[in-house]
C-alpha cells in the first residue's frame, strides 16, 4: 500500500561515481502517491504517457543495478518490484525543470522504492538510509499516510525533524533543500495531525507544498495521471524558487 521511493536529478555525466559529488542532485522520498500509481487500474497501467512526462535524452534514471540509462515511466518498477508502478511525478518534475532552467545540464533520476514503510524504517542507519545516503543531493519527500492510522501520529513531527536532521548530518550538507508534501489523505482519523507537522515544519530550507485538491484515481486512493503530472510541477516550480540555495551545495561540497 504505502510506498518509498527516491528520485535524485545528477547534473553533469551520470555514468561516474566520482563525479557524482559535483552536481545537483535531487531525492524524491515517500510512499505510493510519490512511486506512482497514475493510470494504474486493476493492478494493470494503462501505458499512457503524457507529455509532460515524455523521455529526453537529457534526463537520465539510476537502475538498481546502479547504471545509468534514459528514463521512461513508470520509472520506478525496478525497484519497487512489489507494485505495478505507473505515472508518478519525477518525470513532469525533471521535464519542468529541464524546460525552465536550461542551464541545468543533464538531470538523472534515482528511484528508490520500499513497499510499506513508515518513517521509523526511514531512519539513520536503516538499509532504506543508507541506499539513499549514496544518492543524495536534494530531497523531494512525500511520507505521512501510515501515521495518519494510528496515535503514533503525534510522534510525526519529531521523527520528521529527526529524519531530515540526520539526512543533512551524514551528508555534511546542513542546508540540504528539502521539498516536503503535505499529504491531503482521508486515508487515516489522524490526517490532520500529520498535516499540520507538515505545515509548520519549521527548518531552514525546508519547503512545504501542499497535495490537497489534487485529483484521486478510480481506486479512490491514489494520484491520477493529471495530478501526479501537476504534482511534479509544482515541486518543479518549488526547486527553481530555491535559487541561491540551490548553488551553495556544490560549495558546502
Ligand atoms: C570518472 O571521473 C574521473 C574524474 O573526473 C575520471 O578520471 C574518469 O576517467 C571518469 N571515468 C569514467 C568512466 O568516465
Ligand atoms: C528535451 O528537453 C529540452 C528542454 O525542455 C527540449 O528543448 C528538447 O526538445 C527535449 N528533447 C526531446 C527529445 O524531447
Ligand atoms: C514501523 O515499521 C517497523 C518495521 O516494520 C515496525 O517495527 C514499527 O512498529 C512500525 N511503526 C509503526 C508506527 O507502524
Ligand atoms: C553506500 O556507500 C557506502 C560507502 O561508500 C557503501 O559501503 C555501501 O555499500 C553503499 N550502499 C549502497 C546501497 O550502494
Ligand atoms: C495519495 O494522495 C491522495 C490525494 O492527496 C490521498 O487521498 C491518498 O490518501 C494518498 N494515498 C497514499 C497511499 O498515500
Amino acid at each position: 500500500m504505502v510506498t518509498c521511493i527516491f528520485l535524485i536529478i545528477l547534473v553533469v555525466s551520470l555514468a561516474n561515481k566520482t563525479t557524482d559529488r559535483n552536481k545537483n542532485i535531487f531525492i524524491l522520498g515517500g510512499q505510493s502517491n510519490m512511486s506512482g500509481r497514475g493510470g494504474v487500474v486493476n493492478n494493470i497501467f494503462d501505458g499512457f504517457i503524457p507529455p509532460e512526462c515524455q523521455s529526453n535524452s537529457s534526463i537520465l534514471r539510476l537502475t538498481k543495478g546502479l547504471t545509468y540509462e534514459e528514463a521512461k515511466e513508470p520509472i520506478h518498477q525496478d525497484n519497487d518490484f512489489f507494485a505495478i508502478c505507473g505515472i508518478c511525478p519525477g518525470m513532469s518534475f525533471a521535464n519542468f525543470v529541464l524546460k525552465n532552467d536550461p542551464k541545468i545540464g543533464v538531470i538523472g533520476l534515482v528511484p528508490c522504492d520500499v513497499g510499506a514503510t513508515n518513517i521509523s524504517q526511514w531512519s539513520q542507519g536503516s538499509i532504506f538510509y543508507n541506499q539513499m545516503l549514496n544518492r543524495t543531493w536534494t530531497l523531494l519527500w512525500y511520507q505521512g499516510e501510515t501515521e495518519t492510522l494510528n496515535d503514533d501520529a503525534k510522534l510525526y513531527k519529531s521523527r520528521l525533524y529527526k529524519f531530515f536532521t540526520d539526512v543533512r548530518d551524514d551528508l555534511n550538507t546542513p542546508s540540504l533543500p528539502i521539498i516536503q508534501v503535505a499529504l491531503a489523505s482521508k486515508f487515516g482519523p489522524y490526517t490532520e495531525e500529520i498535516r499540520q507537522a507538515q505545515l509548520e515544519t519549521q527548518l531552514q530550507n525546508v519547503k512545504t507544498v501542499d497535495a490537497n485538491g489534487l485529483k484521486i484515481g478510480p481506486d479512490f486512493v491514489l494520484l491520477s495521471t493529471p495530478s501526479e503530472v501537476q504534482l511534479g510541477q509544482i515541486l518543479a516550480n518549488a526547486f527553481l524558487g530555491f535559487g541561491s540555495a540551490r548553488n551553495s551545495l556544490e560549495v558546502i561540497d
